[in-house]
């Protein structure tokens, strides 16, 4: 198997995460599409170096446990969690392939979609997530956002750059890269169409999704000006989701 793309950027990424006006907004959509949390349990899939997975603990989650394809981004979730210890577990994983674990009431998922090449990769990580889940529990996160037009829509003042993006119906290839000190290496993803997520949710067995458009909150319209949002909130590249199990 090769080497996991992310296991050559895990600080890079970080430095992506802390500076990029982007992030900020994905962020904000994350927070309210997760809402205010009361102990519960979480899995955090696709973690990274754990950005949500500290997200989840400030909303008032439980006992959280994020999981990783790259080893180098676990190791350096782990590194944060040592730094500033919150009670967040880190494993390497594929979430593509998981076995029934606990089941918690809320499994999130920022960018984890978006990376299955193929149809079976992404009903497997439906399953995967859908396996996880209590009755009534939520499945919420980002993916790229099928609508999203590359001629059209600069993203480099919000951090990231799209270079290429190609293919057809049910999903184009896109090569993106970060906007760090450091270059980025390109980064492949999949922008699949809507209604191979709707139907792929479907025979998963949640029995609800909700799409979400990114939301700029107030703040960030009073630091950057209303006007400099105006690309991303005419076609972003990221959509949000809640999709929830039968009760
Ligand atoms: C853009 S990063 C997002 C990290 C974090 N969720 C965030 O939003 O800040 C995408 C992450 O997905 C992970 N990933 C890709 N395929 C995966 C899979 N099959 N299982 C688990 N993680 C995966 C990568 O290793 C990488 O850390």
């Amino acid at each position: 198997m090769d080497k996991p793309a992310y296991d050559s950027i895990g600080e890079i990424y970080e430095e992506y995460a802390r500076t990029a006006p982007f992030k900020k907004v994905e962020r904000h959509s994350m927070a309210t599409m997760i809402g205010p949390l009361n102990g519960e349990a979480a899995y955090d899939f696709a973690c990274g170096s754990g950005y949500y997975s500290r997200l989840l603990k400030e909303l008032g989650a439980g006992p959280v446990l994020g999981l990783d394809l790259s080893s180098e981004m676990v190791e350096l979730a782990k590194r944060r969690e040592a730094e500033n210890p919150l009670g967040i577990h880190y494993q390497t994983a594929d979430c593509s392939q998981l076995e029934a674990m606990e089941p918690v009431p809320l499994v999130i998922a920022c960018w984890l979609l978006n990376n299955a090449p193929d149809e079976g990769v992404l009903r497997a990580m439906l399953v995967s997530a859908r396996r996880q889940l209590s009755p009534g529990g939520r499945f919420v996160g980002v993916t790229f956002n099928w609508n999203y037009q590359r001629e059209y829509y600069d993203f480099h003042k919000y951090g990231l750059v799209i270079t290429e993006q190609d293919g057809g119906s049910p999903r184009r290839r896109i090569v993106g890269e970060f906007i760090t000190k450091v270059p980025t290496p390109a980064v492949e993803v999949y922008q699949w169409n809507q209604s191979t997520y709707e139907t792929l949710f479907r025979e998963a067995g949640f029995t609800a999704l909700e799409w979400r458009p990114f939301s700029v909150s107030d703040q960030e319209k009073t630091d950057y000006g209303e006007e400099y949002w105006a690309e991303l909130e005419a076609n972003c590249t990221g959509i949000g989701f809640v999709a929830s199990c039968p009760k």
